[in-house]
């Protein structure tokens, strides 16, 4: 038996990850989803490629990797959810339990609207498999994402079904469910990449792909573009939200941190990168633009694959490709919202999984309506109200032209404020929070790159509060680089 395959044994009566590449596949997993093969190749694409990928790649090593460590260390050293952990590891009622509750609002509210995009993407599979996207125009094409998202009872129902799976697998536990579901959806994932890497390879506008991708040419990056790639370190990577310290306190005492973080953090670049490499060439061989925004994967794939050989095929492994790399998030957001119930409350699993599951599933269905065409006058009222009218309602707070729908607004709260914010919480908890020994105990045991530690504490203390405060009040409009361009 390797190392790797090694059970370790139980500690407390917790159950623990059968091994640690067991653990290394579910944290991946949380780690890899929409977040790397939907938003990361359109966001690139928007900011001209090149030099934000290398920005994005320093944020993931100073910033991401720290906040990694952090949140495994917490997890692993508490073995405790994350109210309970922050708890444990300072005083009773201490205030830094609200970084925990930050983190149980967050799971609610970015997984009911994740399950909603996951579920196009499950319509996607479907509609790939049954009528496919050759002979369509793209205008066609581009006609046929408005009427899926923008459909409530489409949306709603492959919402239902992608919390059916999820809530099934969480209902598992950590081993039977989590972990085996891990084992399957992570390899097929990484070998479904591979295979449409090779094919990319192939096309005409790989050349074209690799250079916008990795040749650091600045035109199109500005301020604001190297703060998204900070702020989509945190999603990417599931951090400032409890979910790294939810699946760290299921790790033994003796599990090594430092070099699983690194390990998770490198697979889930190689993945974001590799959609990239998939994503463009295809775009570029069949003359796309790759800034076209968040349609770049519901709408100029499609266009792509109408118009090459083996399109359906290629079209029906990507979307189920997408479906897979969801699936191992939401699992991962849907236990930070029962494993509080678990460990704060007692409830069984089964109780505390199927109330969140629930809940959620409710909370999603505002998403499920809120993408309808607003010129449309004979748009339900359903989709009125959560779309257009919620657009209405917002600008009154966030000014005009800068409204958000439901969906949209679930999106730009976590993603921008309560992730960022949980994430400095958590790198101020463990940089000044917790015991210095303990910290440097939990670093080190069992770690080659203990003499990494102060380095990790620095980056703590000082890079990453200012870099997540630079994003904060670039966001709050009181940090300006890029005025007067
Ligand atoms: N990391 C996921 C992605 O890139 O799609 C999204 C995510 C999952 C964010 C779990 C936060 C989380 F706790």
């Amino acid at each position: 038996m390797s190392e790797l395959e090694t059970p370790p044994p139980a500690e407390g009566g917790r159950t623990h990850w059968n091994s640690r590449l067991g653990f290394i596949l579910a944290a991946a997993g949380s780690a890899v989803g929409l977040g790397n093969i939907w938003k990361f190749p359109y966001i690139t694409g928007e900011n001209g490629g090149g030099l934000f990928v290398l920005i994005y790649l320093a944020c993931i090593a100073l910033v991401g990797l720290p906040i990694m460590i952090a949140e495994v260390f917490i997890g692993r050293e508490a073995q405790r959810s994350p109210v309970g952990a922050f708890q444990a590891l300072s005083k009773p009622r201490s205030p830094w339990a609200g970084i925990g509750w930050l983190g149980v609002l967050g799971a609610f509210v970015i997984l009911s609207y994740y399950s909603v995009v996951a579920g196009w993407a499950m319509h996607y599979v479907w509609l790939s498999v049954t009528e496919g996207f050759s002979g369509k125009t793209p205008d066609e094409i581009g006609a046929l994402f408005g009427s899926v998202a923008g459909s409530g009872s489409i949306s709603t129902g492959w919402h239902v079904v992608f919390m059916g799976v999820t809530i099934a697998i969480v209902l598992g536990g950590i081993q039977k469910g989590i972990e085996r579901g891990a084992k399957i959806l992570m390899p097929a994932l990484l070998g479904i990449m591979l295979l449409l890497f090779f094919y990319c390879m192939t096309l005409e506008g790989f050349g074209d792909a690799f250079r916008f991708v990795f040749s650091p040419h600045a035109d199109k990056l500005t301020a604001g573009g190297a703060l998204e790639a900070l702020g989509h370190s945190f999603f990417t990577l599931s951090l400032g939200m409890g979910a790294m310290i939810t699946y760290g306190s299921y790790l033994s005492k003796k599990a090594d941190i430092v070099s699983t973080s690194i390990t998770i953090s490198i697979l889930d670049t190689v993945v974001a990168l590799l959609a990239c490499m998939i994503l463009f060439p295809i775009v570029f061989s069949v003359g796309g633009e790759p800034g076209e925004g968040p349609g770049l994967v519901f709408i100029a794939l499609p266009v792509a694959f109408s118009q090459m050989a083996g399109g359906a095929f290629i079209g029906a492994a990507f979307f189920v490709l997408l479906v897979f790399a969801a699936l191992s998030s939401s699992i991962s957001l849907l236990e930070v919202a029962s494993a509080y119930f678990i460990d704060e409350r007692k409830w069984s699993r089964k109780k505390a999984v199927l109330f969140t599951g629930i809940s959620i599933l409710l909370l999603g269905i505002p998403s499920a309506w809120s993408q309808g065409n607003a010129e449309n006058p004979d748009l339900p009222g359903a989709s009125r109200l959560f779309g257009p009218s919620m657009k209405k309602l917002t600008e009154k707070v966030f000014g005009e032209g800068k409204g958000h729908d439901w969906l949209g607004l679930f999106d730009y709260l976590s993603s921008n404020w309560m992730l960022p914010i949980g994430g400095l919480g958590i790198a101020l908890f463990v940089a000044w929070g917790v015991g210095g020994e303990a910290r440097e105990r939990g670093f080190k045991s069992g770690s080659k790159f203990a003499s990494l530690y102060w380095g990790w504490v620095s980056l703590l203390r000082y890079i990453v509060p200012v870099a997540i405060l630079a994003v904060i009040l670039y966001k709050i409009g009181i940090f300006t680089p890029d005025a007067g361009k």
